[in-house]
């Protein structure tokens, strides 16, 4: 299972130093969160298409970069993310009026599509654009914030996304890629693997106080493998 860390726990005023470390460790792809103040529940504003221009210019091409949009309108502003150097876009199937429509464009201009759901969001709402889609995200919090408690409840639901995706690679179909997202921790991350999960994103779990993101990362590393 790879681990993708999110920025938002970190002190954006030494983030150059955070992505330094980063990739030192041998991270080679990066979590944006993007919240505009009206579509997350606790009104969080992060930030926006400069800081991931800079982003983007201080890892140069080969980092891979995905944008998870918590945002109002990411129908019509994708293409700010794209211009600012992401890869991938990870909107809302809560927030996207017509996904099958957005995954055409984007994916006619050649960038990655995929699709987010909320906690309370059923997977039978995704499951019919999967075939289409280069990444499923499964939240295991509430979107709004880092340093949440993980909700060990979305098990069934990675469960069902990983059965369906396996029969559609087994039948030729895409390697639509699984992620999950919030409270992922080096206590819980052997357990989302073992669900069927292909890549975590770890935000305050890397970026804190306590350890530094490498051993952070090691840790993480050490209860995969055992
Ligand atoms: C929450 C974000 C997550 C979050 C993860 O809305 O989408 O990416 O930053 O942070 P942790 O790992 O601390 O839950
Ligand atoms: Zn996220």
């Amino acid at each position: 299972m790879q681990i993708t860390p999110s920025i938002l726990t970190a002190d954006f005023c030494h983030l150059g130093k955070i992505l330094d470390e980063a990739i030192d460790a041998g991270i080679d792809w990066i979590h944006m969160d993007v919240m505009d103040g009206n579509w997350v529940i606790n009104r969080t504003i992060t930030f926006g298409p400069a800081i991931i221009r800079s982003v983007r210019e201080k890892l140069g091409p080969d980092i891979f970069i995905d944008c998870h949009l918590m945002i109002k309108n990411a129908e019509e502003t994708w293409n700010q993310y794209v211009d600012a150097g992401v890869n991938m876009i990870i909107a809302h199937i809560e927030a996207v009026d017509d996904f099958p429509q957005f995954i055409k464009t984007l994916q006619g201009e050649g960038i990655q599509v995929g699709c987010v759901l909320n906690p309370d969001t059923s997977a039978s709402e995704v499951l019919p654009l999967i075939a289409d889609l280069d990444l499923v995200l499964v939240m295991s919090v509430v979107p709004g914030k880092g340093g949440q408690s993980f909700m060990p409840e979305m098990e069934n639901k990675v469960r069902i996304f990983r059965k369906h995706i396996d029969e559609q690679i087994n039948t030729g179909g895409r390697h639509t890629k699984l992620m999950i997202d919030g409270g992922i921790k080096s206590h819980n991350a052997a357990l989302v693997s073992e669900w069927g999960i292909d890549i975590a994103v770890v935000g305050s779990g890397l970026i804190n106080n306590t350890n530094s993101l490498k051993s952070n990362l090691k840790s993480i590393y050490d209860a995969l493998n055992n």
